[in-house]
């Protein structure tokens, strides 16, 4: 009985267009949040995927990385998050999702996101990478510098949701205690 339902969610999902958005999200920024609202409205399904990379130290552990991000999709109920780790065209053939989205902001994105879009696509035919150009407002924004500029004193607010701010202030609260 439980064989069949899942072999029955297992077609449904099979026809739902699914997409990816892969990311460190260390944290989530309005950037991000930008992008995942409006892949909301164009696919069935968005999997909001944190990279589990251990070559890079994070600022947020994994989980404090995807409760942020639980908390910011929360209204948006075709939305999930998820994390991976390895190759990203095996997370998105787990998940029966056919779709990467990223986000392109200022020229300086263009090659790098070309080459991972064609590594991806050489990896696997079936799995398009689609880019949605970042709002005008976060152009220039990064979890990189406005961490940074959190670092520093820096005001941003505006730039993060409201949770991640007050968690970006705590974290930097605890480093200089
Ligand atoms: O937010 P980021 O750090 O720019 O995200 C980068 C990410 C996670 C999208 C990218 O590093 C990735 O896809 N990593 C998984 C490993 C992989 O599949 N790489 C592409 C082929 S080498």
């Amino acid at each position: 009985m439980v064989e069949l339902a899942l072999a029955f969610i297992g077609r449904i999902e099979l026809q739902m267009r699914i997409a990816v958005y892969p990311g460190s999200f260390d944290p989530v920024t309005n950037g991000h949040m930008d992008v995942i609202t409006r892949s909301s409205k164009i696919f069935d399904k968005v999997i909001v995927a944190v990279v589990k990379n251990r070559k890079k130290t994070p600022l947020f552990t994994i989980e404090e990385r995807m409760e942020l991000l639980e908390k910011a999709v929360k209204e948006l109920p075709n939305v999930e998050v998820d994390h991976f780790e390895g190759l990203l065209v095996d997370f998105i053939k787990k998940k029966n999702a056919q779709v990467i989205v990223k986000g392109l902001r200022a020229i300086s994105d263009f090659e790098y996101e070309f080459q991972m879009a064609l590594i991806n696509r050489r990896m696997n035919r079936d799995i398009e990478t689609v880019f949605l150009m970042t709002g005008y407002k976060w152009f220039y924004t990064s979890s990189k510098i406005i961490n940074e500029a959190a670092s520093l004193g820096g005001n941003i607010k505006g730039l993060v949701p409201d949770l991640v701010y007050q968690n970006l202030l705590k974290k930097y609260a605890s480093v200089e205690e």
